[in-house]
């Protein structure tokens, strides 16, 4: 059974692995046993001696997922260094929150070229390895908010639902690639993402009403859901959208 997720030798990139649930990620493929490609545009230096203490090879890079010339040389450098990329997690994203009437074209273009644009360039750069590979295994972070209307981030929204379209996309288009493309949508986690909203009263108040298991997730309870994707323990899964959020969506 412990075959089914073991990572050992394999190759994983992450993007926005600074911190929040990207890091988490990063350290759940490198328990598994994978060596990690840790990028960011912040400082990855944390998570680079954390995966290196597990005894993986890790390297970090600088990547705004935006830029192509940087995500092509992420690709590079990651050819270069293990001479292949069996996994890559689409996680870099952001979220600018306003009334849909006042928000500003600025956070409306930003959003959709981190969090959309931004995962496509990266799949396409990385999908070009995997094909010559023939193998590989996508895993896009899209969110809840890519499946139902959750308020004052209309872009924000439509950039998740975007993903989820993108994984469906690919899925269907690199199978024959033996290139498998999944998504994870999760609810409410802890992260610096949602500092300010977990110390709004009200929206602790929505969390404990609406969520079925009456809390927010915490960025490790993404680990087990990200190894099966990225393992052979979800060999025959592609399109699909894993939803993580306490149940969210179910009563909706
Ligand atoms: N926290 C949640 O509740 C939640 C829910 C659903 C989906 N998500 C998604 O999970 C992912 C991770 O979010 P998080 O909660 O850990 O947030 P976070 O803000 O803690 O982490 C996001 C990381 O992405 C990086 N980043 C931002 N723009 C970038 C760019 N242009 N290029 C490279 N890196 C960039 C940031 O520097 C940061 O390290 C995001 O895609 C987010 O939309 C989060």
């Amino acid at each position: 059974m412990k075959e089914l997720f073991d990572l050992t030798d394999k190759v994983a990139i992450v993007t926005g692995a600074s911190r929040g649930l990207g890091k988490s990620m990063a350290i759940g493929l490198a328990q598994a046993g994978a060596n990690i490609v840790v990028t960011d545009v912040l400082d990855v230096n944390d998570t680079v001696k954390e995966i290196e203490k597990l005894g993986r090879e890790c390297i970090g890079i600088k990547v705004d997922v935006t830029q192509k010339k940087d995500v092509d040389a992420m690709v590079q450098q990651t050819v270069d260094k293990f001479g292949k990329i069996d996994i890559l997690v689409n996680n870099a994203g952001i979220l600018r929150m306003s009334p849909a009437e006042e928000m500003k074209e600025e956070d409306w273009d930003k959003v959709i070229a981190v969090n959309l644009k931004g995962e496509f360039l990266c799949a396409q750069a990385v999908g070009k390895q995997m094909i010559k590979q023939k193998s590989g295994r996508i895993i896009n972070i899209a969110s809840v908010a890519g499946q139902f209307g959750f308020p004052q981030a209309a872009a924000y929204d439509c950039s998740k639902g975007g993903v989820i379209l993108l994984t469906k996309a690919l899925a269907a288009e690199w199978a024959k690639y033996n290139i498998r493309v999944n998504a994870i949508a999760p609810g409410v986690f802890a992260t610096a993402m949602t500092e300010d909203m977990l110390k709004s009263k009200e929206f602790m108040e929505m969390v404990k009403k609406n969520v079925p298991m009456g809390r927010v997730g915490q960025p490790e309870e993404l680990v087990g859901v990200v190894v099966f994707l990225a393992s052979e323990a979800s060999s025959y899964v592609t399109g699909h959208v894993l939803v993580v959020d306490g149940g969210w969506t179910a009563g909706l």
